[in-house]
């Protein structure tokens, strides 16, 4: 097996990095949404997802120990912007759209490729495996409270918009004449009818 101690460094090393640093920031991200958001059920998904990110971080960080290896931040951006958005009063429908995280999961997606370096070894393998299934995992529970979301939200929109046009078709209605204003009509008729005779 490659490692620090058998003085070859894996491969596959900078992917590891690359998932320990990518996973271990969006916990927060998720986290900060979850204190923000109203909808309990959202919460929820946020939490559980925000908490597999972490676990994703520390468990690609120890895989990298036990290699002989530590986790570098390197050039990483950081998530400033993640942050400031997720914990913003943006809507929900708007902050899943601005971080891109209620496409659900493509037919190609970057998981694709991580297995296309054969010198993998077994127990990074299994790491590895469980990640990728546990993100588009991740992807799939986000998606359906994007959608629940949409769909409430097409609701609203809905009645809204009849609200509004039942509004304005019984403002154009003629007003309803007042009792007294009828009997008044009503004595003036009577009045004709009777000059006429
Ligand atoms: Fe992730």
């Amino acid at each position: 097996m490659p490692s620090k101690s058998s003085g070859q460094k894996p491969s596959y090393l900078g992917l590891l990095n690359a998932i320990a640093v990518g996973e271990s920031s969006a916990e927060p991200v998720f986290l900060a949404w979850a204190d923000r958001t109203d909808d309990a059920q959202l919460a929820n998904t946020l939490r559980f997802v925000g908490m597999r990110e972490g676990e994703h971080g520390k468990a690609f960080a120890k895989r990298m120990l036990e290699l002989g290896y530590e986790v570098r931040e390197g050039d990483y951006g950081g998530n400033d912007e993640q942050m400031k958005i997720a914990g913003s009063r943006r809507s929900d429908l708007r902050k899943f759209e601005e971080l891109g995280f209620g496409r659900g999961i493509s037919d190609n997606d970057v998981f694709d490729t991580m297995f296309t370096d054969k010198n993998i070894d077994p127990i990074t393998g299994g790491l590895l495996g469980r990640y990728i299934a546990e993100e588009r995992d991740s992807a799939r529970r986000l998606r359906a409270d994007y959608e629940r979301l949409q769909q409430t939200d097409d609701v609203q929109k809905a009645a809204r918009k009849a609200a509004k046009s039942a509004k304005k078709s019984s403002a154009r209605k003629p007003a309803a004449k007042s009792p007294a204003k009828k009997a008044a009509a009503k004595k003036s008729a009577a009045k004709k009818v009777g000059a006429k005779k």
